[in-house]
């Protein structure tokens, strides 16, 4: 897979060269280019941008260095990218849009800083390119830097051949599958007694069946706690008798039509 960036803060995407990431680039996995938008600037100041049409606080991204950045890039490669925008007024970013864009053969992220970049860049390559804007969360960044990490970070371990075990991420939270709209429950390693705390006995058992179903009723436990969203917006046809049984003690309750809604608030999770 080929990801560009244009910044105006190469050194930002440093934390590209380390760890999964890193690694996916030196084995050849991923091509990683990141470009400076000053680069496609003319003026003796590098200028990329200027104040709003309109009044208003802060700046707005100028369009000809975007305009001459994204065609140099795009022009370099075969076929046409995604371009991804990161952008507090996109669509959320989602572990269904990771690996959407993770069978993509050709990324370019287009992180902003400022008040965001002048909209006509947008409809001009939505035109030839398809173009998402994504925002990774309900908060304000001060710029698109950080996302593009986030994003990176999310896709790439999906690749072939990234993660060193194909079945790391089946159980993620929020991959598709048995788990789907469950969050992972908790995790332990040796040594068998820490600081007093022991390892609960049904994973030192040894029977699958057995470890499978607590994973499970963990996971309930958890997501009632942290995302009760998830399982009020979850297909209940994803739910057995055993998963109901569990609900069932952490205060759920099927309503009329058939989904999950919690009757108790008090019980013991
Ligand atoms: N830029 C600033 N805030 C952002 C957010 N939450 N998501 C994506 N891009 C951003």
């Amino acid at each position: 897979m080929r990801l560009d960036v244009v910044t105006i803060f190469p050194e930002y995407l440093e934390p590209l060269n380390v760890s999964l990431v890193g690694k996916a680039r030196a084995r050849g996995q991923l091509d990683v280019r990141v470009h400076d938008l000053r680069s496609w600037t003319h003026d003796k100041h590098n200028t990329v941008d200027d104040t709003p049409y309109g009044g208003g606080p802060g700046m707005v991204m100028k369009p000809e260095p975007w305009g001459e950045a994204l065609d140099a890039v795009i022009e370099s490669g075969e076929g046409r990218p995604v371009i991804v925008v990161p952008t507090p007024s996109g669509r959320p970013f989602t572990q269904e849009l990771a690996v959407e864009l993770s069978e993509k053969p050709w990324l370019v992220f287009t992180p902003a800083r400022y008040e965001g970049i002048d909209r006509r860049v947008i409809e001009d390559y939505a035109e030839r390119c398809d173009v998402r804007e994504v925002s990774i969360g309900d908060y304000v960044l001060a710029g698109g830097e950080a996302p593009v990490l986030v994003m990176v970070e999310a896709i790439a371990r999906l690749l072939p051949g990234v993660l060193g075990n194909a079945e790391s991420h089946r159980d993620d939270s929020f991959a598709p599958g048995a788990m789907a709209d469950l969050l992972e429950g908790p995790v332990y390693t040796k040594p068998p007694e820490w600081r007093g705390r022991g390892i609960p006995d049904v994973l030192l058992s040894g029977h699958h069946g057995k470890i499978a179903r607590w994973r499970r009723d963990e996971a309930f436990r958890r997501t009632t706690r942290n995302r009760p969203d998830l399982i009020e917006r979850a297909d209940p046809a994803a739910f057995d008798k055993k998963d109901r049984e569990m609900l069932s003690i952490l205060g759920w309750a099927p309503g009329d039509d058939g989904r999950f809604w919690r009757v108790a608030q008090d019980v013991e999770e």
